[in-house]
């Protein structure tokens, strides 16, 4: 059971100007998600009463998402960014009067996981402090708060970089931005926050000298991964957490009984689910809303976006999106599933196949060089090879309707719209314009014609000829190939 925790109060409206975009900071994705998903997820981890980003940059992009995909989380607008004090304030005046606790994070670190947020509230509730600062030890401290101990080891302030003597400089223990207060205290200090410091801001950091002026307790939780508490404000950042934040989701899946093949070139995004027995392979990419069911084979070289994955199911060298792959289904190798795209149990899907907004029947077959869009194929149908469903005249689509145990001989093509029955033929290279009625064979091709010994009188002394006449082909009457054209005189 988590403490009790009145608000958390997300920060989120700095411009992120080193990201060098037009999307504000906080939306670039990490595992498929905004960095303000991350932040967002882990503070609702708590289950305060309130949850409240502070935004400004991108106000409109980042308001918008907020409502239409977490509906539950407030927003406060911070104008212009007068300091980290400022946007605290900002988010306390949208909330109204508040008692118990208030927990600080910011939008643009995704790596912080709910059990430290949750450590950090049960420190600040278990010491009766004023604040609680989650801190990090760094090699190399620049840029960030230090943290400033007096000589029994309490914690006395929080100097910024900008701000720091020496000797502060020299303090490895940083401010990481993650806070738990009081908020009454908060409320007070933040009131009374100046800008006299070097960017005449006003400094969040301020509350904690505040509260220790006043001789209230205040602590310090530290970090154990310091990478939980590292903002991105690059896209070499942004690629670094990425992976580890994939790293962490491998191996989460692994320990859930994923066979993962390589996880370096494995991409999981968050939500994504995998059932145990399922194995990845190399360079493989799930996103989205993915879910792959037990024993499947997913890979090598494989992006599967918002797919669903049933059991058993063989996925190889696919690029898949909006796609239901049933049972012991198979798909590829160079395969392009496309959004309603559903493979009962048992279907194949083969080389060079793509399938658009359409229905493979239990057991049917598409297996080579085939395209399948707005049609349904009936179960246990063999769609041949290089046939495909002519779906589009140019202004409309047009559905196909195959039924069960049909056969689409090779290289047919099906005009939509177009039915053919359960139990209906198409011969091989047909051009099918009507209805096939069950049982019925359709043959739409021209008749084959030959002309005898044409290659001998029209490339006389070649090699070609040689082969002809030693296979025991005779010259005939010369035709004039002309003769046959159409526009042409008749022959003589
Ligand atoms: C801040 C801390 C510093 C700490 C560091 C950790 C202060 C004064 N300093 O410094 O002690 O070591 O974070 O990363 O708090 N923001 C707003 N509105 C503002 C200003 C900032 O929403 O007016 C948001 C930013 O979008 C960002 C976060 O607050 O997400 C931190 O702001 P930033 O300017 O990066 O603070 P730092 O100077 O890094
Ligand atoms: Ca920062």
């Amino acid at each position: 059971m988590p403490v009790g925790v009145t608000a958390v109060v997300v920060l989120a409206a700095g411009a992120g100007t080193r990201m060098k975009s037009s999307l504000p900071k906080v939306m670039h994705p990490i595992a498929g998600r905004p960095l303000l998903w991350h932040a967002l997820t882990t503070a609702n981890g708590l289950a305060p009463d309130h949850l409240i980003a502070v935004i400004g940059h991108g106000r409109d992009v980042v308001s918008e998402y907020l409502h239409a995909e977490l509906p539950g989380v407030r927003t406060a607008i911070q104008d212009e960014q007068l300091g980290t004090g400022h946007a605290v304030a900002c988010a306390l005046e949208a909330l109204g009067p508040l008692t118990g606790t208030v927990v600080v994070t910011y939008g643009d670190v995704p790596l912080l996981r709910p059990e430290t947020l949750a450590a950090l509230a049960q420190a600040h509730s278990d010491d009766g402090n004023a604040v609680t600062i989650l801190t990090a030890e760094l090699a190399d401290p620049s840029g960030y708060g230090r943290i400033v101990r007096g000589a029994g080891g309490q914690v006395d302030s929080i100097v910024e970089h900008k701000d720091a003597d020496p000797a502060q400089l020299a303090i490895t223990e940083v401010n990481s931005g993650v806070y738990a207060f009081d908020a009454a205290v908060l409320a007070d200090a933040l009131s009374r926050l100046t800008v006299a410091n070097s960017q005449g801001e006003r400094y969040l950091t301020d509350v904690v000298g505040i509260a220790r002026g006043e001789g209230r307790p205040v602590g310090a939780l530290l970090a154990r991964d310091p990478a939980e508490t590292e903002g991105v404000n690059d896209r070499v950042q942004l690629a670094a957490m990425t992976r580890i934040l994939n790293a962490r989701l491998i191996r989460a899946a692994q320990l859930s009984g994923v066979t993962i093949a390589d996880p370096n070139t494995t991409w999981l995004h968050a939500g994504v689910t995998v059932g145990p027995d399922t194995e990845i392979r190399r360079n493989s990419s799930l996103e989205a809303g993915t879910v792959v069911g037990n024993g499947a084979v997913i890979g090598p070289d494989t992006t599967l976006i918002d797919c669903r994955v049933g059991d058993g199911a063989t996925v190889i060298r696919t690029h898949a999106h909006g796609a239901t792959i049933g049972a012991g289904a198979s798909v590829g190798p160079f395969s392009y599933l496309r959004p309603g795209a559903v493979l009962a149990e048992g279907a194949k899907v083969g080389a060079y196949v793509e399938v658009k907004n359409s229905t493979i029947g239990a057991g049917a077959k598409v297996p080579h060089l085939s395209y399948v869009g707005d049609s349904t194929i009936g179960a246990g149908t063999n769609f041949g090879a290089g046939s495909i469903t002519a779906n589009y005249d140019g202004v409309d689509k047009f559905g196909t309707v195959i039924g069960e145990h049909a056969f689409i001989g090779t290289n047919t093509t099906l005009i939509a719209p177009v039915t053919v029955a359960d139990g209906g033929y198409t011969a091989a290279g047909s051009t099918i314009t009507g209805d096939v009625a069950a049982g019925d064979l359709a043959i739409a091709r021209a008749r084959q014609t030959s002309i005898p010994g044409w290659v001998l009188n029209k490339h006389p002394g070649s090699a070609i000829d040689a082969a002809a006449r030693a296979a025991g082909a005779v010259p005939t009457t010369p035709l004039t190939f002309s003769a046959v054209e159409p526009g042409k005189d008749s022959p003589a």
